[in-house]
């Protein structure tokens, strides 16, 4: 009761403030999506993510060493293929030497203690742009998922530590858990994108990837933004079919969904902020609307005061860079 509380009192001045923050952020709480290309001595900016970036694998090296050396330790990747090699059975994302499995190798190559994460769907390598494979405008599920699985284990071949099944598809997690088992990679992990809602906010990652789908949407196997429990529900599936992290995304808009599943399970639980809710930020810095890295920083604590152990943000780098000035 007013006077013997008084709540400013632990406002009082940053000593204070910083001994009864109740959560933080760090170098230790990202996961750096990267975008793959092919060829030599390219830095190619996203138009439509200022200050992203492509990378031929040349350059990937030295960037992911500048990671490491910053404190980024887990990278998450996604590779943009040539049109020529896309088919409706995605054959390119099973090429031992395509462009995803060696990128692999040169980040093991360059820092093998870095965590190598790797994104599982189809769209890169769809003719069509979908997650899974096509027939009659159908998006097939069992089909996908035997390819899926052996795309795990083709990123796992090439020295992948986590794979990230980002379809939507149903049972993928335990066909890719049991192909990987079988194989003997034990200690490849699944972070599963658990929560994906059919959003909006992809557009301007499919334009960096050139992988918007072709006809119709994704909201045959991405849910739908106005449900809540079933988000606790493929969550639970996930986890029983043997996912290790579980995701989710987008993330601002989806606070409510991280908070009500670390209210629920006790596995990691992954947060992706997303293309578009970085390219909103960017614009809005460009116009000088807004504080860039003050607004950054507290969407970004969002994360974790909702109760993500990680976040999956294309501001890592900016973030962590800010975050060593304190
Ligand atoms: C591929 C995939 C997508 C994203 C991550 N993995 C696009 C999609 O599902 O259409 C989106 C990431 C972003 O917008 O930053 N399935």
């Amino acid at each position: 009761m007013y006077p013997l509380n008084r709540n400013r009192r632990l406002r009082s001045c940053s000593a204070i403030r910083d001994l009864v923050r109740e959560n933080q952020l760090s170098n230790n709480d990202f996961i750096v999506p990267l975008f793959v290309v092919e060829g030599k001595n390219i830095k190619k900016e996203i138009v439509s993510m200022p200050n992203y970036y492509q990378w031929s694998l040349d350059l990937l090296e030295k960037e992911v060493k500048e990671l490491w050396k910053i404190g980024l330790k887990a990278v998450l990747i996604f590779t943009k293929v040539d049109d020529n090699l896309k088919d409706n059975r995605g054959t390119e994302a099973l090429n031992k030497d395509g462009l995803m499995q060696r990128a692999i190798k040169t980040i093991k190559n360059s820092v093998p203690e870095m965590l190598v994460m790797t994104d599982i769907a189809l769209d890169p390598y769809s003719s069509f742009g979908h997650d899974g494979i096509v027939e009659n405008f159908k998006i097939l599920n069992d089909a996908t998922i035997d390819v899926l699985s052996e795309m795990a284990v083709s990123h796992a071949t090439a020295g992948a530590n986590f794979v990230a099944p980002s379809d939507m598809m149903d049972g993928r997690v335990l066909k890719i858990r049991e192909a990987l088992e079988i194989e003997g990679f034990f200690e490849t992990g699944i972070m599963s994108y658990s929560v994906k809602y059919a959003s909006s906010f992809y557009g301007p990652f499919r334009n960096a990837l050139d992988s918007a789908p072709g006809f119709g949407d994704k909201k045959t196997y991405q849910m739908d933004f106005a449900n809540q429990k079933e988000a606790i529900n493929e969550a639970m599936k996930d986890l029983e079919e043997g996912a290790d992290i579980i995701m989710v995304k987008p993330g601002i808009t989806y606070l409510d969904i991280i908070n009500s599943l670390s209210n629920k399970i006790n596995s990691p639980i992954a947060a992706y902020q997303v293309s578009g809710e970085y390219s909103m930020l960017k614009i809005a810095e460009e116009k000088g609307f807004l504080d860039y890295n003050q607004v950054m920083i507290e969407q970004l604590f969002a994360f974790k005061r909702a109760g993500a152990s990680m976040i999956a943000s294309y501001h890592a780098k900016e973030a962590v860079k800010l975050l060593n000035q304190y």
